[in-house]
């Protein structure tokens, strides 16, 4: 090389290496780390979460987070699945002979999120998809009318995509132990304190409360006043009586019927017939469909409404996962299988079609549903960044786990609406939010002070959405 060159390559190299000491900032040595963080909050929820998401029961190596992913909205879906490793709990059907055969559906399972459950027995079973356990509180409970069979103080919950809660009490501590059977069991034998162990009254106890505490405490009060130009319209065809009739069922974009509907109280079943969709996931897959038949044994077709709030990042939707984005998941109701259906039929009025809306109105009304989606994000974030900023434990979990898994509801804002082409400014936010959170991750030092400014962004973002 000729001393030239030399000199050019080493006065690059030096660049180089400016250049990169300026991308990653070293925090100076004389920064301390945070102090240990605070416990608070409420005991009983603290176990439960442990629970929920450590407790194997001596079973297959599975626990409620397997399914219920904590860093996935407490639930599941294919891309999800993709990124995990063969041996993930999750797909114990493929490396377990015990349980190679009707337990689990691998084919199903990696190409459309869908899990087996035997709702009717063992002789049978249907390919559901993963509910979130957000917003128990305000989602679950059954008509005041229907309780005669039910002993439970907890209203005789309407749990499970058909409703049909769990053997015994039908509350959320039966739907565990049926949930540790029906998925934990290292055998098809099912036989507690072998194949499981059952869990204790008090766990079961812990896990309610841990449940019924994530998410939503209180149903949304519509209309929001929404800046939004189309998602506002959205809002008003999904409220009108005679558009969208959405708040029929999903009232205030919830799981349960208005306070003076005609069709009861509370969250309640409708055969919408999602099952009389053309090109289900069994069929495409060339699997058997066995065409799930909802409530009840023999199924009377109907299934439970669930919350929307929720809805837009914990696609794809419906109890088999049947549509892949929110825009075909409101399309679904101009379609024929909805328009015959019993409820289809029985909010048609005069009208030809019970539901039928044009391009422009399917997209206003799925902007709604991403943009209230984005609210109940941003809420939790709020939750989780104000712990950190405060170095509180929250619910158990240290604020150095907490700032990492917030990284998921920032990118689930940032595609939720992004995907609809909505409130670019707030997805520059958002954009913000990630890279001071990004930095906290990395440098634990400046994990307090970087949650409280992050906290701050996001409030202006919740500002340009909503006033
Ligand atoms: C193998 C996956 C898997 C595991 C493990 C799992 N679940 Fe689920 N969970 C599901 C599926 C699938 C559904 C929908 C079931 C249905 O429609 O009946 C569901 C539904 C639920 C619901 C109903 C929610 C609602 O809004 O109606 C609750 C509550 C629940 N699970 C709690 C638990 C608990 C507690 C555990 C651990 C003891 C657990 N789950 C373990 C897959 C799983
Ligand atoms: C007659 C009652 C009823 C009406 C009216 C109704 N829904 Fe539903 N909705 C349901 C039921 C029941 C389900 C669950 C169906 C299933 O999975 O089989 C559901 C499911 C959904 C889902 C899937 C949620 C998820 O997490 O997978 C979306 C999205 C949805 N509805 C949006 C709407 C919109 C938008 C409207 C108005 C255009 C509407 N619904 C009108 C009862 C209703």
């Amino acid at each position: 090389m000729k001393a030239y060159d030399l000199r050019r390559w080493a006065s690059l190299t030096g660049l180089i290496i400016l250049l990169s000491a300026c991308e990653t900032p070293t925090p100076p040595a004389s920064e301390p780390p945070p102090p240990p963080p605070k416990q608070v909050g409420d005991p009983l929820v603290i176990k439960g979460r442990e629970l929920f998401f450590k407790e194997t029961f001596n079973g297959n190596g599975r626990t409620c987070g397997t399914c219920h992913r904590e860093d996935h909205n407490l639930t599941i879906d294919a891309a999800f699945i993709a990124t995990l490793p063969k041996n993930d709990p999750l797909f114990v059907a493929e490396y377990n002979p015990a349980l190679a055969k009707n337990f689990e559906n691998p084919k199903l399972m990696r190409e459309f999120g869908l899990i087996l459950e035997n709702q009717d027995g063992p002789d049978t079973f249907n390919m559901r998809s993963v509910l979130h356990v957000f917003a128990q509180r305000v989602t679950i409970a059954s008509n005041p009318n229907n309780r005669f069979h039910c002993f439970s103080d907890t209203h005789c919950p309407r749990t499970g995509w058909s409703g049909d809660g769990a053997p015994g009490t039908q509350d959320l501590k039966a739907f565990a132990t049926g949930a540790v059977i029906q998925h934990f069991t290292k055998s098809l034998n099912r036989k507690a304190g072998v194949d499981f162990r059952l869990p204790t009254e008090e766990e079961l106890i812990a896990m309610e409360a841990y449940q019924l505490s994530e998410g939503r405490q209180e149903e949304l009060q519509l209309p929001l006043p929404l800046k939004s130009l189309v998602a506002a319209k959205g809002q008003e065809i999904f409220n009108s009586p005679t558009q969208g009739k959405c708040s029929f069922c999903h009232f205030n974009a919830g799981a349960n019927v208005g306070p003076r509907s005609p069709l009861g109280q509370g969250n309640l079943n409708f055969n919408t017939g999602v099952e009389d969709l053309p090109d289900q996931p069994e069929d495409l897959a060339g699997e058997p469909n066995n065409h799930d038949d909802g409530l009840g044994t023999p199924g009377d077709g109907a299934f439970n409404t669930p919350s929307l709030v929720e809805a837009a990042d914990t696609g794809p939707f419906f109890h088999n996962h049947s549509v892949a984005t929110i825009e075909g998941a409101v399309a679904f109701y101009n379609g024929d299988a909805f328009n015959n259906s019993t409820a289809g039929q029985a909010i048609r009025g005069g009208a030809s079609k019970a539901i039928n809306l044009d391009a422009t109105q399917v997209v206003s009304v799925a902007a709604f549903l991403r943009v209230i989606n984005a609210l109940h994000n941003i809420d939790e974030l709020d939750d989780m960044l104000g712990a950190v900023a405060r170095n509180e434990y929250l619910d158990g979990e240290h604020p150095e786990h907490v700032i990492k898994r917030s990284l998921n509801d920032i990118d689930d804002v940032i595609m939720v609406l992004a995907g609809g082409s909505l409130h670019p400014d707030a997805v520059s936010d958002f954009k913000e939010t990630r890279a001071l959170v990004e930095e906290a991750v990395q440098y634990p030092s400046r994990r307090i002070k970087l949650a409280a400014r992050a906290q701050k962004v996001i409030a202006r973002a919740k500002s340009r959405i909503v006033s």
